[in-house]
């Protein structure tokens, strides 16, 4: 994860000059923004740059991104009428720049990795619309849910309506894989997590059933839920550090893939540690097929650029002499 692709020099200049929106809305400059982790950094796979956000600008939502908060929704959602008045996204027509950069950057990548494509899960994407902005309890979101059922089921079934179209959107405009990111799914029990969330989750994930194309289910919090994520879809779980990666995949089923499992805030301490932290996580996982190696969450932004490349390199080292791929 690179949400904070702001931790790089050469982003920070271009952010200098563009805002993060315009950044998405221009398909060349996106294309740029999204191919230089690769450049810079050597990792083995390209996320698209933008928000989860963004698209909802295209079914009424009104918001900006602040400097160190994140997402702040204009109005948010408090009642019945203000979920039934938002529209479905059509992603041709409200978000033509998110394919155009996808066509973008994969010129520019020119097959050297693959390319990532992404939306929010419902659950993450609601509680920023109803919040207003991250928060850390999830009262309100929680409050309407327990409260307030049926106007719940009808964002979330909107929600998941417009996110399963938007993927299958990007997988059409040559996006190589997905992910679903429902960073904030952690602060639900497995209980509530199946009655309110599962089905919509699966419904963004059935939108692309049939197409040969990985997707990746994110989540932070999960150790308690992995095997209701798992009915919920994908291919790819990622889990963050609060859970031993031998022990997620026991919980999982070998049958499935993982993305994780590195604390961000190892990469602030010096090289050993580093290196002692990685060496753990692939230890680990041993000689099993399917580990994306990956932060649990996304990296901060004081993170030393040079501990990056330096992470790369040693997880590269480490499975070529391990004889993975
Ligand atoms: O952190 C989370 O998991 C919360 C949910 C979330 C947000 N955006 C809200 C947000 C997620 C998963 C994203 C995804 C995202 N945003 C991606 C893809 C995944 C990844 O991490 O690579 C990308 C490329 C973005 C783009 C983005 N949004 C950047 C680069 C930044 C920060 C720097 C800048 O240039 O303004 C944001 C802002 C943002 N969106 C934040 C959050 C929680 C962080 C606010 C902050 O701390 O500054």
């Amino acid at each position: 994860m690179r949400q904070a692709g702001r931790f790089l020099p050469e982003y920070r200049k271009i952010r200098d000059k563009h805002s993060l929106i315009d950044i998405c809305k221009d398909p060349e400059l996106c294309a740029e923004v999204t191919t230089l982790p690769v450049d810079v950094l050597g990792v083995d796979a390209a996320i698209l740059f933008a928000d989860i956000m963004l698209p909802l600008e295209g079914i009424g939502v009104k918001f900006n991104i602040a400097d160190g908060v994140g997402p702040v929704v204009t109005s948010p959602l408090i009642d019945f009428q203000s979920v039934n008045s938002l529209t479905t996204l059509e992603p041709d027509s409200d978000v033509p720049y998110v394919m155009e950069a996808i066509s973008a950057t994969k010129k520019l990548l020119d097959s050297r990795v693959p390319l990532i494509g992404f939306c929010g899960a419902p659950f993450t994407l609601a509680s920023y619309l109803i919040e207003g902005l991250r928060t850390r309890d999830f009262v309100k979101t929680k409050k309407l849910m327990y409260r307030n059922p049926e106007t719940w089921h009808l964002l979330m079934d909107k929600l998941s309506t417009s996110m399963g179209t938007y993927l299958r959107a990007q997988v059409n405009a040559g996006a190589d894989a997905v992910q679903v990111f429902d960073s904030w799914i952690g602060c639900l029990s497995p209980a509530d997590y199946h009655t309110y969330v599962l089905p919509y989750s699966q419904r963004v994930f059935s939108y692309l059933e049939g197409r040969a194309i990985p997707r990746i289910h994110f989540g932070t919090g999960t150790a308690t839920m992995l095997d209701e994520m798992r009915q919920a879809g994908g291919d790819v779980f990622s889990i963050d550090w609060r859970i031993p990666i031998d022990v997620a995949w026991q919980k999982l089923g070998h049958d499935r893939a993982i993305q994780g499992n590195l604390d961000p805030v190892v990469l602030l301490a010096g090289s050993d540690l580093i290196r002692v932290k990685t060496a753990d996580i692939l230890t680990r996982v041993g000689n099993r097929p399917g580990h994306i190696f990956n932060l649990g969450h996304g990296i901060l932004p004081e993170t030393p650029q040079e501990n990056v490349k330096q992470l790369v390199e040693f997880v590269h080292e480490y499975t070529k002499t391990r004889g993975q791929p």
